[in-house]
């Protein structure tokens, strides 16, 4: 039987083209055997290595769990396609310098995280990078040279500033700024831990006192922002319940009572095949004359001994009579074998999903509707299935995205 194909328009490195791809091929596979680009390389194919890391309308993205039909009138952008790109002319001379590469199969996948690193962070010190790498995998463990050939290029860039770039694997422009939580006198609240695994603190019971609020070295930092059509007071009212706020949080609730002051939650989170249970101690310290808090939080999922360490502030916003902002900056740092979900564009999917969730949750326990007390984990995978869903309802005419 014939294979069902689609017509694609896409740009490749600058050029247009017209295509028939099946629904199942991947964007690796699409620009190694029918465009012959085979800079791209695969390693695991299961979005955990790198290797294949192309730019999708200018964000690093994995083109092997990407698909081509789900990016129509995207621009791609190959390793091959930055031949004259002033960035990667730095960084293919640093990384000859500091013999960055033996095998050479993690290459083209390093160099083009590496320039997304540099650009976003210019001047970065080698902790920082190591961090940033955290999912690209070079198995000759030529890390070293790896990340000195990007440090020198980074300190060469230290006056420029930060270029961010938002790709269609990116989350949704309109959730882009951080949110905040009011906090009655002396008391803080705990929605914050609605924007991030990381504000979920770890369950360590040994820390019997709050713990000190620590600075976070090399965080990964977020701010979203969204609107809840009440009164400011009427949500902040809805903040001091941190049962209430943690219940708006898929995947999440307390593990005990909150005294107002600090919360014992557990979060959820699933990264496509990966499932990762956060638990932890959040602290909470609130400014209610500025209408926002800090919610120092830090945590660790047992089955995997990834540890989160994590900072939000939030803060609402007036916008109107019967309209309110709230606004999340999120600092977190992920140690361990899912350190990966810190890599930019996840990190951004799972912020602005979890965002999106919360404010949808939030307006129906506003207007008095029943959340449940665990609402299903959040899934970074569900990227994949909203983008899949979104073709869908085009193809077939059915409305949708
Ligand atoms: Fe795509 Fe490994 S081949 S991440
Ligand atoms: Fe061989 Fe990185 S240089 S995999």
């Amino acid at each position: 039987m014939n294979a069902v194909t689609h017509a694609l328009s896409i740009e490749v490195n600058g050029r247009p083209i017209e295509a028939e791809v099946e629904p199942r091929q991947s964007l690796a596979d699409f620009l190694r055997e029918d465009l012959l680009l085979t800079g791209t390389h695969l390693g695991c194919e299961h979005g955990v290595c790198g290797a294949c890391t192309v730019l999708v309308d200018g964000a690093p993205a994995r083109s092997c769990i990407a698909f081509p039909v789900m990016l129509e009138g995207s621009k791609i952008t190959t390793i091959e396609g930055l031949i004259d790109d002033p960035v990667m002319v730095e960084l293919r001379a640093a990384f000859t310098r500091e013999h960055a590469l033996q095998c050479g199969f993690c290459t083209p996948g390093m160099l083009v995280m590496a320039r997304d690193i540099v650009l976003r962070r210019p001047g970065l010190d080698a902790a920082a990078i190591r961090h940033e790498l955290a999912g690209n995998l070079c198995r000759c463990t030529g890390y070293a040279g790896i990340v000195s050939a990007i440090q020198q290029v980074a300190a060469a860039r230290a006056q420029e500033a930060p270029v961010v770039t938002r790709g269609a694997l990116a989350p949704p422009p309109s959730y882009a700024s951080p949110l905040t939580l009011p906090v009655a006198p002396s008391r803080a609240v705990a929605p914050a831990m609605a924007i991030s695994p990381a504000v979920i603190a770890p369950v360590d019971d040994s820390e019997a006192a709050p713990p000190v609020p620590e600075l976070l070295r090399n965080p990964v930092e977020i701010t979203e922002e969204f609107d809840v059509a009440a009164p400011r007071a009427t949500v902040w009212a809805l903040f001091q319940d941190p049962a209430r706020v943690i219940a708006c949080l898929p995947g999440a609730q307390l593990t005990e009572p909150s005294d107002g002051n600090m919360i014992r939650a557990r979060m959820v989170v699933k990264l496509g095949p990966m499932q990762a249970a956060f638990g932890g101690l959040g602290v909470i310290v609130a400014d209610p004359a500025a209408w926002s808090g800090t919610i120092h939080g830090r945590g660790v999922d047992e089955k995997s001994a990834t540890r989160v360490q994590a900072r939000l502030v939030y803060r609402l916003e007036e916008q109107g009579e019967n309209l309110t902002r709230v606004r999340v900056e999120v600092a977190y740092v992920l140690q361990g074998p899912l350190a990966q979900m810190s890599r930019g564009a996840i990190a951004r999917d799972l912020a602005a999903r979890l965002t999106a969730t919360f404010a949808a949750n939030l307006d129906r326990a506003l207007k008095g509707g029943e959340i449940a007390a665990e609402a299903a984990p959040l899934d970074a995978g569900g990227l994949f299935l909203a983008m899949l869903k979104g073709w869908l309802a085009r193809l077939f005419g059915r409305g949708g995205a």
